[in-house]
């Protein structure tokens, strides 16, 4: 397993396969000014085949698909059954906004998807249209059941809490993951890319104790819950009664960077050493120079080496080069 300097396992590759997405999430993309990465110069499926291969190589065994939105790659189902196919990938998952799974839930699923987390941020259709602005409601939860319907399950959500936007509606996500069984993660907001999507992130922020502490008013108290292992971000509770688990993952106000396992590739090609660092290596000049697999597995291992203790939030750092939709998460 790949150690870095400070004794950590990183093992976990989260790989950006498109910067493009469906949504406009206030704290994630503005809507003017955007400019994505020009298709040619996107990782094709191929190389994003050997990227993995490489790191199962170097000692990863999870991965995951992030964006953007990862379901607008035309050919995700492919990208999907090449990772799943390489002998070591324990685990391939992804993070979707949800709205493409009426049509890709099953294929994904029969092409070797273990896992979905599902983004979104609150259960009313008004305060939906205002913080994630192009989707509705309406869409996602068809998009959840197409989820349920392929067995992938138990769904996981992922709510990013906003001040002003869905502090509140922490709770009725909470009361739907008691009542159907899911598990709900309730994400603080960082600060990314210094443009309007981290002022956002700065001035609306909500602690996690807080968003706890609302739901404990309304629903009961939470009782510790089984994590999903040392790396496991969120801090887990259940309910006195009934199922579903409620998750905070709280990166500002505690954070976990002396546990982290993970490496993100950007979808330009790029190994982003620290989510909210700027340091970057570049791979994908390697690949379309002619290196192959070994040229990759070195690059990596690099990486994994020149991982940055921690983030500095608190000394007002973070990555100023990229945003959230470039990483993925
Ligand atoms: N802070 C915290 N989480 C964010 N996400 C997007 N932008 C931010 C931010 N500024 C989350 C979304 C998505 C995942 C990729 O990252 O919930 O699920
Ligand atoms: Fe799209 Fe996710 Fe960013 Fe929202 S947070 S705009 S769904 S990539």
């Amino acid at each position: 397993m790949p150690r870095d300097r400070f004794g950590r396992d990183i093992n976990y590759l989260r790989l950006s396969v498109i910067d493009h997405c469906n949504l406009r999430c206030v704290y994630c993309m503005p809507l003017r000014g955007l400019k994505f990465v020009p298709s040619d110069e996107l990782l094709t499926a191929a190389e994003i085949e050997l990227v993995a291969r490489a790191a199962v190589g170097v000692g990863f065994h999870k991965f995951r698909l992030t964006g953007g939105e990862p379901t607008l790659r035309p050919d995700i189902v492919d990208i999907v059954g090449r990772i799943a196919s390489i002998e070591g990938a324990r685990d391939v998952a992804m993070t979707t906004n949800a709205i493409l799974l009426p049509r890709l839930a099953k294929p994904l699923r029969e092409a070797g998807l273990t896992r979905l987390n599902i983004h979104v941020d609150t259960l009313n259709p008004e305060r939906l249209k205002k913080l994630m602005r192009f989707g509705t409601i309406d869409e996602i939860e068809a998009g959840i059941a197409a989820a349920e319907e392929a067995g992938l399950t138990p769904i996981k959500i992922n709510s990013v809490v906003t001040r002003d936007y869905n502090e509140r509606d922490v709770v009725d996500l909470a009361r739907r993951a008691k009542e159907r069984g899911w598990h709900v993660r309730f994400i603080e907001l960082m600060p990314l890319g210094g443009g309007e999507a981290a002022h956002v992130a700065l001035s609306q922020f909500v602690p996690s104790r807080e968003t706890r502490q609302r739901i404990e008013a309304e629903l009961g108290p939470l009782l510790p819950a089984a994590s999903g292992g040392p790396s496991d971000e969120s801090s887990n509770f259940r309910f006195a009664d009934g199922d579903g688990i409620v998750g905070f993952i709280s990166p500002v106000s505690e954070p976990y960077c002396g546990t982290c396992n993970r490496m993100r590739l950007t979808a330009d090609g790029k190994f982003h050493l620290c989510l909210l660092n700027d340091d970057e290596l570049d791979v994908k000049r390697a690949i379309r120079s002619g290196g192959g697999e070994p040229a990759v597995a070195e690059i990596l291992r690099k990486a994994v080496l020149g991982k940055p203790t921690g983030h500095r939030l608190d000394e007002g750092v973070s990555t100023e080069e990229r945003s959230m939709f470039q990483i993925g998460g």
